[in-house]
């Protein structure tokens, strides 16, 4: 491919937000099927000819980077589904423009691959945890690989110093198990993050009941540890940090009660190359087609360029605004369109 054909400054959208995260989504399939993400019976997955190559998917990171994005997430369904992804993951953690390469994977699938990720130059690991109680992750996620999981956070710790749990918290769930949960994270030295239940495409079952507020978790938090503490900062990252008495550090996402649209930084690009201004966008713009079409680099970036200086999506805010919440998506209409669900976008 050709070389980088500007040395770009910051591109910014409408409410003066750059173009930094990009969330790359490998495969839109998932070995667990969590309530508050893929509650259905059947899913219609992507047609596997449309599914980017590890070379598509590079030459889209670089046009990505070329326009300042320098913070790469991979993401799924389940990321560590896509085979030999720790040969993508070496080819963009030799990219020295990308300063944060991270990783969100379910575990099940981690204590085989940690060491092969880490080896590739992965820079960082989040793992998706909801509950340690293995009759719960059954009904939560129908499966029982509870065990897999925790095998796979044993394995990866020593690998990825920092590691972070999320925890979608769901009221008469899981909602019980937040101080468990921080216990579990200290033994790793994992920060944990506690995400408020989102209603995403996907999350069929959401109502706004089933939401924790993140008030009410740190009130929760407080009544075992004493009061937490706001970690004074100012970051585009979504969760809120705060610090215990014992200097605990722990996160809240407050994505549902707070968004943090004022500071997104962020797009998605899904398996096969649907690229996302918001997780709560109606549609996006097909690279793979521009891609396979032929464009070169310095097109691709013109193209991107012009559509997020145009970008005025707050979607969490937008729905925040609304009376009377329910579920996103009708299931019908997610049905004819995977792109419109979580796991296909990217958790
Ligand atoms: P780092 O700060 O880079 O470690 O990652 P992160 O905080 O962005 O975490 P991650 O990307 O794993 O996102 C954590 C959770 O935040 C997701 O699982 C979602 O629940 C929520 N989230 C992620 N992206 C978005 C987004 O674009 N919009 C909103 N509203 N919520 C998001
Ligand atoms: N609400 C909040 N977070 C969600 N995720 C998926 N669906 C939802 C939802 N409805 C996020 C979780 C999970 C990751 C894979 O995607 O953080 O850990
Ligand atoms: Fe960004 Fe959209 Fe999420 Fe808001 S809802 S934080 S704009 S992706």
């Amino acid at each position: 491919m050709e070389r980088s054909p500007t040395i770009t400054t910051v591109v910014l959208d409408q409410f003066e937000r750059p173009l930094r995260n990009l969330r790359l989504s490998v495969t839109d399939r998932c070995n667990l099927r969590c309530s508050y993400c893929m509650p259905e019976q059947d899913y219609v997955w992507l047609p596997r000819e449309d599914i980017l190559h590890f070379e598509e998917i590079e030459r889209l990171v670089d046009v990505f980077t070329d326009l300042g994005v320098d913070k790469v997430r991979l993401t799924g369904g389940e990321p560590l589904l896509r085979r030999d992804l720790p040969i993508l993951v070496k080819g963009l953690a030799a990219r020295p423009a990308i300063r944060d390469l991270a990783l969100t994977t379910n575990g099940v699938l981690l204590a085989d691959a940690a060491p092969a990720l880490k080896a590739a130059g992965l820079h960082r690991l989040t793992v998706s945890l909801d509950t340690l109680q293995a009759d719960r992750f059954r009904d939560l996620t129908r499966s029982n690989d509870l065990p897999r999981v925790l095998d796979g956070i044993a394995a990866a710790a020593p690998h990825f110093p920092g590691l972070k749990i999320d925890t979608v918290v769901i009221r008469g769930t899981n909602d019980d198990e937040l101080v468990a949960l921080l216990e579990f994270g200290r033994r790793y030295g994992a920060e944990v993050r506690f995400i408020e239940y989102m209603d995403v495409g996907g999350a069929t079952h959401w109502s706004m009941d089933k939401v924790v507020p993140r008030d009410e978790m740190l009130a929760r938090i407080a009544t075992h540890y004493g009061s937490a503490v706001a970690v004074d900062e100012h970051s585009s990252a979504p969760a809120d940090r705060y610090r215990l008495p014992d200097g605990t550090i722990f996160g809240i996402i407050a994505s549902t009660t707070a968004p943090f649209c004022a500071d997104c930084d962020r797009s998605r690009l899904t398996a096969d190359g649907i690229w996302y201004l918001c997780l709560y966008a109606a549609g996006g713009v097909d690279l793979r087609r521009a891609l396979r079409d032929g464009a070169s680099r310095t097109e691709l970036v013109e193209l991107i360029r012009g559509i997020w200086v145009n970008r005025r999506d707050r979607g969490a805010e937008d729905r925040l605004a609304m009376r009377d919440r329910a579920p996103l998506i009708p299931i019908d209409t997610l049905r004819r369109d995977p792109h419109l669900e979580m796991h296909t976008r990217g958790g």
